[in-house]
Order: C-alpha cells, then sequence, then structure tokens
C-alpha cells in the first residue's frame, strides 16, 4: 500500500517531500513552522501579511507606532485616502522576516511566502512590487501568489534578477483562473513553477462564492490536470483543502497531483503562531460552530469559527495604524460600514457592525479564528488531558504521520 513517502517533488533541482504547508497569515504559519518544515525536507511557507506589525512583534521594530503618529490626525477622518505605506519601511520590515526565517533554515525542504493579492494597501501595484521583490532580495526560495487572479504580478517582478531563479506558484480553485493566469503572464516569457489547486475546504479566504458547497477539490484538481496536459503544459499540481490523512494525501499523489498542501492540521502545532488558547478553541471546535460568511472586507468568503471575539465587533477603523485592505482609492468595505452604523446610531458609546470586520484589527489580535473545515476533527489527532485541554502537537509529530501513515490512520501523541 502506497504512502505520502513513496512520493517526490520536483522543484527545480531541489526533491522535496511532497508536503507543503501553506501560508497562513497573519503569522499564523510561524518562521518557527516553515524553518521546521524545510528541516523534515518538506515546503515550509511564512506569509507577508501585515509584514510590519508581525516586525514590530517579533523584532521589535516600530512600524506601527511610527505609521499610526505620522497619519493621528486622520484618525476621525471618514476618508482614508491619505494613509499611504513607506515603501522602503515595507522592504524593511519583510527583509527582516525573510532573512530571519532564512538565516535558521537546515536541512533539504524549502522556505516560500505567502503573498495576497487582496492586501491592495492603498497603492496595489507599488506594495506588491515591492513585497516580492524584498522577499526575493532577502534570499526567500518561492512566492505563492495568493488571493487574487494576479495578472499582472509576473509582469511587476520581471526585471528582478531573480525572476527565473525564484520558485513561482499561484493559488487557483477553477481552470478558468488559471487560464486567465497563463494567459497575462505568459507576456513574462515565464511559466508557473507550480499550481495550487485551493478547493472550498480551505482555510482563509475563499476563490468560490457562497455556493462553495456544490464544488469539490478532486473534480476541479482533475479538470486543471486535463487542462494541462491538453494545452502540453508540465507544470505540478498540489491540491489543497480538506486533504486531512496521509491517506488523503496519498490518493491525490496517486492521481498524478505533484505534492499537497495542507494547513488546518498544523494550526495546532507548537511552532504555529496562534496563541495557546486559540489553538485550544480550534481542537474544541464541533461542526456546526464553522461557517463561511461574507465580512471579510476583501469580498470574498471566509471560513472561521462562530464565536471568533471579532465578529460583530464596532471598532473604530485602524487604517492610521494598519490600512493593509484599502483598495487603490482608499477605501475599505469595513469603513463603509462602521460609518454607516455611526451615523444610524448617533452618541452611541458601542456599535455593533455585522456585515464585515475590522480584518486588520483582528487577524493582528487573533481574534478572528479563520480555519479549515475539517478542524472539527482536530480533536480526533491528540490527546484530551483530565483538565479538559488538549495535547498541542510538534510539527514534525504531525508532518511525520502525513508522510508515512496508511489506512486513514492518524497517529496519537506519546
Ligand atoms: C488559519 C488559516 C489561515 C490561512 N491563511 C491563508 C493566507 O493567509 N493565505 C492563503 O493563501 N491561504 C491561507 N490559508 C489556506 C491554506 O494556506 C491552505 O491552502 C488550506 O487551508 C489547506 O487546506 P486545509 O487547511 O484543509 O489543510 C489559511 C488556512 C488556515 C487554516
Amino acid at each position: 500500500m502506497k504512502r505520502v513517502d513513496d512520493f517526490r517533488l520536483r522543484l527545480g533541482k531541489h526533491e522535496l517531500v511532497p508536503i507543503m504547508i501553506g501560508g497562513m497569515g497573519v503569522d499564523i504559519s510561524s518562521a518557527d513552522l516553515a524553518v521546521e518544515v524545510a528541516r523534515l525536507g518538506g515546503v515550509g511557507h511564512i506569509s507577508d501579511a501585515m509584514i510590519k506589525t508581525v516586525s514590530d512583534r517579533r523584532y521589535k521594530t516600530k512600524f506601527v507606532k511610527d505609521k499610526l503618529a505620522l497619519y493621528k490626525y486622520n484618525v476621525e477622518n471618514e476618508d482614508k485616502s491619505d494613509v499611504k505605506f513607506d515603501l522602503g519601511k515595507l522592504v524593511e520590515a519583510t527583509r527582516l522576516h525573510v532573512e530571519e526565517a532564512m538565516s535558521r533554515k537546515t536541512g533539504s525542504g524549502m522556505i516560500f511566502i505567502n503573498c495576497m493579492e487582496k492586501l491592495t494597501m492603498n497603492a496595489p501595484k507599488e506594495t506588491l512590487k515591492v513585497r516580492m521583490e524584498a522577499a526575493m532580495d532577502a534570499g526567500i526560495e518561492g512566492i505563492t501568489l495568493a488571493a487574487g487572479l494576479h495578472l499582472g504580478s509576473f509582469a511587476l517582478i520581471e526585471e528582478h534578477p531573480r525572476f527565473r531563479d525564484v520558485q513561482l506558484g499561484i493559488i487557483v480553485s477553477s481552470v478558468r483562473a488559471l487560464q486567465l493566469f497563463l494567459k497575462k503572464s505568459l507576456r513574462t516569457g515565464r511559466l508557473p513553477d507550480y499550481i495550487v489547486v485551493e478547493g472550498p475546504l480551505a482555510g482563509g479566504h475563499l476563490g468560490f462564492g457562497m455556493d462553495w458547497a456544490q464544488y469539490d477539490l478532486a473534480t476541479i484538481v482533475a479538470e486543471v490536470m486535463l487542462f494541462l496536459k491538453n494545452e502540453h503544459l508540465d507544470i505540478p499540481v498540489i491540491p489543497a483543502g480538506g486533504i486531512f490523512t496521509g491517506s488523503d494525501a496519498t490518493a491525490f499523489l496517486e492521481a498524478g497531483a505533484a505534492a499537497v498542501q495542507v494547513a488546518t492540521r498544523f494550526t495546532v502545532s507548537e511552532e504555529c503562531g496562534l496563541p495557546e488558547k486559540v489553538k485550544q478553541e480550534y481542537f474544541k471546535a464541533s461542526e456546526d460552530d464553522i461557517e463561511v460568511n461574507q465580512i471579510s472586507p476583501t469580498g470574498y468568503p471566509m471560513r472561521m469559527i462562530k464565536s471568533s471575539p471579532g465578529i460583530g465587533d464596532g471598532i473604530r477603523p485602524n487604517c492610521e495604524a494598519y490600512g493593509y485592505l484599502l483598495d487603490a482609492n482608499g477605501k475599505c468595505a469595513y469603513v463603509t460600514s462602521y460609518n454607516r452604523e455611526v451615523a444610524l446610531h448617533p452618541g452611541a458609546r458601542k456599535i455593533a457592525v455585522m456585515d464585515k470586520t475590522c480584518l486588520c484589527t483582528h487577524m493582528r489580535n487573533f481574534d478572528i479564528w479563520t480555519c479549515g473545515q475539517l478542524t472539527y476533527r482536530l480533536k480526533d489527532t491528540t490527546r484530551k488531558a483530565a483538565d479538559g485541554s488538549y495535547q498541542l502537537l510538534t510539527a514534525e509529530h504531525i508532518f511525520k504521520d502525513y508522510q508515512f501513515s496508511t489506512e486513514q490512520k492518524i497517529a496519537l501523541p506519546e
């Protein structure tokens, strides 16, 4: 009987265990997790979501404080178009995070960075270019383009000396999205090195509408592979979303996938960036506790635990400190919703905003508990202590369980 370890993922000159841990912002897929996965021979991701606040927390910089001081005059203003990112500081923060992770890397695996296009940062092109180029300058081995169609992303970095040597991948949820991406990117004379096909059971934002439940990962993967075959394109395909056991992964590898991308099982690893209390919430969650809703200002549906403290919270927008979701015109759907509620409740000390959330603030504070659909199975992957708490797992334990297990078995920790 086959298992994941019988397969290898080839990327450039690298031969890897075909397990990729997906990017999880904001610092949920921490450098610790990525370094450990690389040591084990797989592909780990850091994320550049809210990189300045991550840098402040990890490396004692003062980027957020400085930005807030600069734009303090605008805090009460409904119009956020003035609030810009200092590109030099964005470079600095990205370099710090990437260099720190790369300097600790050992083993035969690789470390990539997840770059979401939907972090439009009040200057989408300029900021995305700087983010990707700074990551390449700092030695990142791959960039996974996420949360967006990325039609112009290759062109943004085609002049960079590492454009043809760094591994570049794209996350898609349909053949159509892939076709559009390839058509636009081909102008740079470069194909992606891998394609992550993310299905409807994934965590974070979804590349589907609210009818996500009608889609099925295996079907989309088969469609993508057929399309590539017909186009005579030989690009590794990496399914993601709801691959919970080594056997689930092996089934995709046997069907022709080059690797799998997984995330949910690692949210309860010791190395994961979530606070311990939140990891316990992930363990405790039942299927009914998980929902896909539309409160993300990005416009994409997002999956999360229903009791996330950030849902419904009507805090004043924090764009002067963060502002990662301001679009090219300085607008964010949460700011609009917040202002509507303030106008409807004059004089109220506290308001609720139900239709959107201040995603920057709440992801920064780990108060939106985004998760994969199969989070409710995490409790079956560990032991429960007498006090009702669940035992955290090492990333190594989870990784090796994926790598070696068969027959849908999940190894419990010692
Ligand atoms: C907590 C959490 C946060 C995530 N954040 C991101 C993100 O910032 N960017 C992204 O492209 N995907 C994100 N994802 C999706 C994962 O990278 C991955 O593709 C997917 O969750 C795999 O499915 P699984 O969680 O069922 O294993 C996130 C997933 C989780 C569970």
